[in-house]
């Protein structure tokens, strides 16, 4: 009778044991999967460029055009676009004098040179210490990014037209990832590097 008794709470045990280790597996398990989670909601870890966070800006700038983010440009050639809206790309996208001068200083202060996000810094990095590109898209860094792309591709695609509509290719570049994961070329699908 004894040994029945010994052999149950023996047995009892190595079952709450199991259960509680099998349990602390489920947990870690479930962090895991948290961690994946987070990173597919594009934390600010990878993210290529700052989301754009002004309402004025997405409103103004982003209205013929993605509202590029300020973290592709530095402050050099921001300060030259804004200086002349009025002959804007063959466009005039000239401002009330307040809303100018607070979406300057909103891009100034988030202008490439100020940043720390990946892209922003490599930006930099492939521009001379006095240029000031009217264009993102004659950047360095951006020439050698889509030089495997075929110009005709990008011309000729009614939904693309232009290597300066990013959303037309990067379907996810409004929350600031250009993740090559996330490119999807119109009339051409993913993109196998
Ligand atoms: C009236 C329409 C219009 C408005 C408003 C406008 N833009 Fe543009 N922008 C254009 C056009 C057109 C181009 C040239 C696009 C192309 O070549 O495909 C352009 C190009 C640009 C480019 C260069 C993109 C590249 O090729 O790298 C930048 C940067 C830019 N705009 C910034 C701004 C900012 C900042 C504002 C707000 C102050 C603004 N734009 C408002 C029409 C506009
Ligand atoms: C015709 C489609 C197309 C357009 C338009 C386009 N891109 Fe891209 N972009 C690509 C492809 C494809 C790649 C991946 C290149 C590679 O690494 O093979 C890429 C790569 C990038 C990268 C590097 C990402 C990485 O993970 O290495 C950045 C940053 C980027 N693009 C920004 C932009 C910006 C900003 C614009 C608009 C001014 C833009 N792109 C317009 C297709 C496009």
């Amino acid at each position: 009778m004894k040994i029945i008794i010994t052999t149950v709470a023996v047995f009892a045990l190595l079952l709450t044991t199991s259960i509680i280790m099998g349990g602390n597996r489920f947990n870690h398990k479930e962090e895991n999967e948290h961690e994946e989670h987070e990173y597919k909601s594009y934390s600010s870890r990878n993210l290529d460029v700052a989301a754009v966070n002004n309402a004025n800006y997405t409103e103004e700038c982003g209205s013929c055009h993605f509202a590029y983010q300020p973290g592709l440009l530095p402050e050099k050639s921001w300060l030259k676009i804004m200086g002349d809206l009025e002959n804007h790309f063959d466009e005039n996208a000239e401002l009330e004098v307040d809303l100018q001068n607070e979406l300057t200083q909103y891009l100034v202060q988030n202008s490439a040179d100020k940043s720390n996000y990946k892209r922003s810094k490599r930006i930099m990095r492939s521009l001379g210490r006095s240029d000031a590109p009217l264009r993102i898209t004659k950047t360095l860094y951006f020439v050698r990014k889509h030089d495997e792309i075929p110009y005709r591709i990008v011309k000729n695609t009614k939904e693309i037209g232009s290597f300066s509509n990013c959303t037309a290719c990067h379907t996810n570049a409004e929350k600031g990832s250009f993740n090559e994961h996330d490119v999807k070329i119109p009339g051409y699908g993913r993109w196998e590097d």
